[in-house]
């Protein structure tokens, strides 16, 4: 089923191509934990018997959902690496390492980003400087990720939760797209989102202990009106959530919310969205960086800029900055 899904991205065989024995890897400690899966740090031995430092990711729980996730997140991980324009060195996608496919054990093996994620790493600025000092730097993120954007573009793909938490910071000092968990191809069926999928999430969250010094933000404030109305995804729709991801930089890793209200439910934020409201310009950011956030969020889809002009209009920024 996952394969008529992903029909139009991934090629026959896919898993075959990618996969390697549970022998070769050495499981450490938890260092992320998601919606359907758990991100542990491990040892690979590489075909070239090398032992490298990677992040293995395993399902959350033995159900059908979270399968189902796993399949999906890697046949789009797949559909990325074997596109012919695709490049380890200069993507700003997550680098894929390999898949294990056992019967008790299955695995998305990809590159440790031993900076960790960008929301910690804005919080951490906050607690450090206070001050806005790091904000130039932080732009060069959003440049990263806003290439990272480009390529899914390319390929037609969705990311579908565009957000600091989901952007790594590699030991080089590059972010990367990673958590391609609710990522599709623009051809797959819509699945529409109800709030009531959110409380649940919500509730799974709680009763997890190993999540307990995870904040748990909702999805819904990153999300397009249409998204929110209809379910329906595009890399528009990634374009908003991108604007978000810089509202998040420039408020250095605080929580998005309208008008101070965290707690709107799916309904009462499209009704606030359609009404034309949106987020506040935080105190530290510059009008011209408000400029480019609030293009993202323009109502109508086609009206957003596409990837390439955000990373033109993002380095137009930096330059003022200097
Ligand atoms: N947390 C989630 N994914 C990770 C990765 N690839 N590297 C480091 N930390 C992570």
């Amino acid at each position: 089923q996952v394969q008529t899904d992903l029909a139009q991205t991934v090629q026959p065989g896919w898993l075959r191509r990618w996969e390697t024995s549970s022998r070769h890897l050495t499981l450490g400690h938890l260092v992320g934990m998601g919606m359907f899966g758990h991100v542990i740090r491990a040892k690979l031995k590489t075909s070239t018997g090398e032992i490298i430092t990677i992040a293995a990711k395993a399902v959350r729980r033995k159900d059908t959902q979270c399968y189902r996730n796993f399949y999906k997140e890697a046949a789009i991980l797949v559909a990325v690496h074997e596109d012919e324009q695709h490049d380890n060195l200069r993507s700003n996608i997550i680098q894929l390492l390999g898949l294990v496919n056992e019967a008790s054990q299955k695995y998305i093996l990809m590159e440790y980003a031993s900076n960790g994620n960008l929301l910690s790493l804005l919080r951490q600025t906050r607690r450090q400087n206070g001050a806005a000092a790091s904000l130039p730097h932080h732009l060069r993120y959003a440049i990263h990720v806003a290439r990272a954007l480009q390529e899914l573009q390319h390929l037609a793909i969705t990311h579908c939760d565009v957000a600091a938490r989901n952007v790594l910071i590699t030991a080089d000092d590059v972010a990367k797209l990673a958590d391609f968990g609710l990522a599709r191809d623009v051809y797959a069926t819509v699945q529409h989102v109800t709030d009531d999928a959110h409380r649940r999430e919500q509730r799974a969250r709680r009763d997890n202990p190993a999540a307990e010094d995870e904040v748990y933000i909702l999805p819904l404030n990153w999300m397009s009106p249409e998204s929110l109305e209809t379910g329906e995804y595009t890399c528009q729709s990634d374009v908003w959530s991108f604007g978000v991801l810089l509202w998040e930089i420039a408020a250095q890793g605080r929580e998005p919310h309208y008008d101070g209200n965290n707690n709107l439910s799916c309904f009462q934020l499209s009704r606030t969205l359609r009404t034309g409201i949106r987020l506040r310009r935080p105190p530290e950011c510059s009008g011209d960086i408000y400029d480019v956030m609030s293009s993202c969020w323009q109502e109508r889809p086609p009206e957003r800029p596409d990837p390439d002009a955000l990373e033109e209009r993002l380095q137009q920024v930096q330059l003022t900055m200097i």
